[in-house]
């Protein structure tokens, strides 16, 4: 258990698990802006997949009206709630780091707010499992960071500990072009992290990019 990777995983699963339903309180009633691009280039019955799926709402349960989805999650509670939430969709307790799909089997992968949470040296090899499972031509649509922060923990996220860790947008640009993706559109997030308190949103890009 010396290993940091695991000790963060570790934290990062205990703690979704405990603040799943105040994560899912602050999150349920906003839009699902983000995907909003990458609904007008799906066709129905597409396959998407929701990595760090959550509560699976307001993400999976919207695509969902239109999409086949698979949703993947570390923490059990979060998946408990997205089954709940989401009946038709597809979902699976693991780790997006060690869990494995076919090859070409996505028409889309999703990942909102959650490659923060995978210490940054793993991220170029997630986003080159994102490649895999995509077929030609699929979209990966995700949050990344403007800042490049190396990992740290914070003790009030939702009442418990949590674990981030980012690049700068520019460095993540550069692994997505060398991983084989071209970028199509970059926006920014209506949601993030709010403080209670705080009263401002950290900002994330939106990314939406396309498997050569
Ligand atoms: C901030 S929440 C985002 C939930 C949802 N995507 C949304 O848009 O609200 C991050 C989610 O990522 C999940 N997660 C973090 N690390 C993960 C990993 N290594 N594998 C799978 N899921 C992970 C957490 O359990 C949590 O549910």
């Amino acid at each position: 258990m010396n290993d940091p990777e695991i000790v963060y995983r570790a934290l990062v699963r205990r703690g979704y698990d405990a603040c799943a339903r105040a994560y899912h309180e602050s999150r349920k009633a906003q839009a699902p802006t983000e995907i909003r691009g990458l609904m007008e280039r799906l066709e129905d019955g597409a396959s998407v997949l929701d990595v760090g799926c959550g509560a699976g709402v307001p993400i999976a349960r919207s695509l969902v009206k239109r999409q086949r989805v698979t949703g993947v999650d570390v923490s059990p509670e979060m998946v408990r709630l997205a089954r709940r939430h989401v009946p038709s969709g597809d979902f699976r307790c693991a780790d997006v780091m060690s869990t494995t799909f076919e090859p070409s089997s996505f028409d889309a992968v999703v990942a909102l707010y959650s490659i923060f949470h995978i210490p940054r040296e793993t991220q170029p090899a997630l986003i080159q499992r994102f490649h895999r499972w995509l077929r030609p031509g699929g979209y990966l649509l995700c949050t990344l960071s403007h800042q490049s922060e190396p990992g740290y923990t914070e003790d009030d996220f939702h009442g418990v500990t949590m674990y981030w860790s980012n690049y700068s947008l520019g460095e993540y640009l550069g692994i997505l072009a060398h991983s084989g993706f071209v970028v199509l559109e970059t926006a920014s997030t209506a949601y993030g992290y709010n403080e209670a308190g705080q009263g401002t949103i950290e900002d994330h890009p939106v990314v939406l990019a396309q498997r050569r």
